[in-house]
């Protein structure tokens, strides 16, 4: 299902390998799981469902063989976490509750899942023994300061508790790196889209939730002006920036690491290619009250993501959009 030929970016790296992927059934986990066991790692997937899906892993379980081992069980269970992190060499950190809005709703809950799930999952990892920890962590750290683009030394202004949860996690990464030499990297991921984002929930990130009512033919609903801009980053370049952190040759000590394209895109101008792609340009969108928690624009610089991995975009954000929008047409047919 990439677009990248997964092989040719990370030749032999990680053949012979053992990972652990948590949320490994949910969208960006699926890929990451996907690559991986291209690239000839087997990998284990912890997963409460609770977001996920195992039919995530269906264009690729048959090929995956015995490479691909999913145990539906959570990250609060600290005990089966540690047995499942035994003989990993990373431990790639997706598991979350995600939508922000939901998390204003349920703040404690959140913090139960993102915060206190993401310590279980570095001790777990600390007493196997791992060689590094990847963690999804979140732009929204950055919250709406006016400056642009949003550089990792910037102060970090959490809006939302879904957002604190990211920032207390990173925390907790660099915290692991210096008090235990367990090597972590934190990922800032902006905005990631593509095939596999969840289009049913009520909190759907953007461009799931764009096609989904494009595709039902009805006005893709935004919420304020639609001059709100984002970084939109397709899952391609989340999952490279990952097998890149796991490959650095030098340890990365918990830092923080911006993931995106590096291009700004406004929801309206989304919301008219999306139209235009689906064929439906008529359908211009309805616009609702401002949500609370969210951010007003959104813009990654990727120096430091460069000098410190090497990561630079894979798929550029038009190149992204068509294919996703595919997948969604034929999910919906
Ligand atoms: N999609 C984005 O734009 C974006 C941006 C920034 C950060 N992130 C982070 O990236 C990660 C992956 O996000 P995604 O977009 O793939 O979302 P997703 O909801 O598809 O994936 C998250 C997965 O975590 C699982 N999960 C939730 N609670 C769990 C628990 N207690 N135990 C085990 N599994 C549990 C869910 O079932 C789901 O499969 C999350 O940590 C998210 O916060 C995503």
């Amino acid at each position: 299902m990439a677009i990248i030929d997964w092989r040719q970016q990370h030749g032999d790296f990680f053949d012979g390998g053992r990972a652990l992927v948590t949320g490994g059934a949910g969208f960006i986990g699926s890929h990451l799981s996907e690559a991986l066991i291209d690239l000839g790692t087997s990998v284990t997937v912890i997963d409460d469902l609770s977001g996920g899906d195992v039919e995530n892993f269906d264009t690729y379980k048959d090929r995956a063989g015995d490479k691909l081992n999913f145990v539906e069980g959570s990250i609060l269970d600290a005990g089966h976490l540690k047995k499942l992190s035994v003989g990993c060499d990373y431990v790639f950190h997706q598991a979350a509750l995600g939508s922000v809005p939901r998390s204003v709703e349920q703040p404690v809950l959140y913090n139960e899942v993102n915060t206190t799930g993401t310590l279980n999952v570095l001790e777990a990892a600390r007493s196997a023994g791992v060689k590094r920890v990847m963690f999804a962590a979140s732009s929204s750290a950055y919250g709406d300061s006016e400056t642009l683009p949003k550089i990792e030394t910037m102060p970090v202004k959490a809006k939302s508790p879904y957002a604190a949860n990211k920032v207390a996690c990173e925390a907790l990464m660099r915290a692991y790196a210096g008090s235990y030499g367990l090597d972590t990297a934190s990922l800032r991921y902006f905005n990631i889209f593509g095939p596999r984002q969840n289009a049913n929930s009520a909190y759907a990130a953007v461009i799931a939730a764009f096609a989904s009512s494009l595709i039902a033919g009805e006005h893709p609903v935004i919420f304020g002006d639609g001059e709100q801009s984002r970084d939109f980053t397709f899952v391609d370049n989340a999952v490279h920036a990952n097998l890149l952190a796991a490959r650095c040759d030098k340890p990365i000590g918990g830092e923080v690491l911006n993931v995106a394209v590096g291009q700004r895109v406004t929801v309206n101008e989304l919301a008219e290619m999306m139209a235009k792609l689906l064929g439906r340009p008529e359908l211009t969108p309805e616009h609702k009250d401002d949500r609370a928690g969210d951010v007003r624009h959104s813009l990654a610089d990727l120096g430091l993501t460069k000098n410190t991995i090497g990561y630079e975009p894979v798929v550029g954000f038009e190149q992204g959009l068509e294919p996703t929008v595919r997948w969604y047409e034929t999910v919906t047919a």
